[in-house]
């Protein structure tokens, strides 16, 4: 057997140039962050976009380009300008990411992006065939790059192909008013497995495929031309260890070696001991519900007077796809509601919301998973959601409460959670006030349970699964024919 090809639009790591030299950084982002753990344990390439345009990038620095992403197992796919406006911030963001998340009224149905992202999907699909051998299975990933098993089978018949969607797919009657709606789903079974984050996913795939392409379908096989196609859930999991063992050495009170934002946090700990930590972390995105959330918080505040000077809410919003208009209005629509309920409930003494708009590195983000009492993230529509998962691993002491949306992936696995509806203001402020008071003894148990079920399904083991039905596939494949 050959080896595991990756493929996704968003490399682990993303390419900068700085003083004429190159600088990489990790990616932000559930796929990029799951997968580099799975990458780095094993004997694979991943191609994908470096994050450079070619506009970006002078003919003296390609080579070392090359040998940067080389570094980091990593081979690239050069894009110019215009092909990330039609098929990065056109198609991929304006088009797929807002159907698929049911914000149908933001989604811009336009040939020229269409077009463009044919021709990059194609793109992506010949340097698969460059880079790769008949033997090697290919793991293509995500809605960026949904036509490029088809266009990679079209030219190896008889490769094995698997292909995982990190987003929601929508229920039919969303997912038909898609002018490409049977070319994309052609593109996706040109794969032998196509995996989801949950059932729900797979049964709307399956359903538009019985209903728009006519296939039939049994059970979760799909029958065309010769092939069997297999589809299947498969919820990801976060690399449990990699959390858990940072929350461990995690550098507490009158050490040395604390970060900044960790000697801020404990001043603050020490300023205001009985105020409750609750903490945010999304990517800048409307399908996140921050504004939501906002106004919900707003919401408490004066239903649960006494909670003033009582409660702190930590907003980290990384900055995302702000060439695309409806995250610039996000921006703005944000940044004033933070002003406001700041302004409307501070004191001498306190500030309410703290935020912060840019990304952090790895250990900063432990410092906020490990200082807060609460987690509070309420996606209006998540795929799967792996903050939530991350938090529950830095809780060492087993301590801590997670308020998560039924509206993402990962709900269908943390039952032990506070489940909301994000469109529920009362129910949200409810649940705030009954995680703050929540006793310890609960806490813990309900932590128990979570933390075994993420340790045992983690992003390793999520990898050897579908990998395992991959492989099983290739071995039964001709047998259909
Ligand atoms: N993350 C990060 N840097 C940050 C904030 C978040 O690398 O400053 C990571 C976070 O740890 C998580 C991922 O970004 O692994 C977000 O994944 P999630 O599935 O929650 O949402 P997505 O961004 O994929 O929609
Ligand atoms: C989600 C998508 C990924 C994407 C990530 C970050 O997790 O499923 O495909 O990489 O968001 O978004 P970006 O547009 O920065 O790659």
């Amino acid at each position: 057997m050959g080896k595991t090809i990756i493929i996704s639009n968003r490399l682990p790591v993303q390419l900068q140039i700085n003083n004429g030299g190159i600088n990489a950084v990790p990616s932000v982002g559930g796929l990029a962050t799951g997968m580099k753990s799975v990458h780095s344990g094993s004997e694979s390439l991943w191609i994908g976009w470096s994050g450079l345009t070619d506009e970006d990038i002078p003919a003296e620095l390609e080579g070392d380009i090359d040998k940067a992403l080389k570094k980091n197992g990593c081979a690239k796919v050069s894009l110019n300008a215009e092909e990330i406006d039609g098929f990065y911030y056109g198609f991929s963001n304006r088009t797929v990411w807002p159907l698929f998340h049911y914000f149908l009224e933001y989604s811009e149905f336009e040939l020229n992006f269409w077009n463009v992202y044919k021709s990059v999907n194609q793109k992506f699909a010949d340097a698969i065939i460059e880079n790769s051998g008949e033997d090697d299975t290919i793991w293509v990933h995500d809605y960026q790059l949904m036509l490029v098993p088809q266009m990679v089978r079209e030219k190896r018949p008889n490769t094995t192909i698997g292909f995982f969607l990190h987003i929601p797919f929508p229920s039919y009657e969303i997912f038909r008013t898609l002018p490409w709606r049977e070319e994309i789903l052609e593109g996706l079974l040109g794969s032998d497995l196509i995996g989801f984050h949950t059932y729900d996913y797979e049964r709307h795939f399956l359903s538009s495929v019985r209903r728009l392409l006519g296939l039939e379908v049994s059970f979760n096989d799909v029958f065309m031309d010769n092939r069997v196609i297999k589809v299947d859930s498969f919820p990801m999991g976060i690399d449990y260890k990699k959390f858990k063992n940072a929350a461990s050495s995690h550098k507490l009170e009158n050490s040395e070696e604390r970060s900044d934002l960790q000697m801020r946090l404990d001043s603050h700990k020490a300023s205001a001991p009985d105020t409750k930590l609750i903490l945010s972390i999304d990517r800048l995105d409307y399908s996140k519900g921050i504004a939501k959330r906002l106004n919900a918080f707003e919401y408490f505040l004066n239903k649960y007077p006494e909670y003033k000077e009582k409660v702190r809410l930590i907003i980290l919003a990384v900055p995302s796809r702000s060439n695309v208009p409806q995250y610039q209005l996000l921006k703005k629509e944000i940044d004033e509601l933070v002003g406001r309920i700041n302004g409307e409930f501070s004191t001498v003494n306190w500030t309410p919301i703290w935020y912060f708009y840019r990304s952090m590195p790895f250990e900063n983000l432990i410092d906020l998973y490990t200082n807060s009492d609460i987690a509070w993230l309420t996606p209006l529509r998540d795929g799967m959601n792996l903050v939530a998962k991350e938090y529950i691993a830095t809780r060492t002491d087993k301590t801590g409460v997670l308020i998560l949306s039924e509206m993402a992936g990962s709900a269908y696995e943390m039952n032990e959670a506070l489940l909301i509806n994000p469109n529920n203001f009362e129910e949200q402020a409810d649940t705030l006030q009954k995680a703050i008071n929540m006793p310890v003894e609960e806490q813990i148990s309900r932590n128990t349970f979570l933390q075994n079920r993420l340790e045992r399904y983690n992003v390793e083991v999520w990898a050897n699964e579908f990998m395992n039905a991959l492989n099983q596939k290739r071995e039964l494949g001709h047998a259909f024919i």
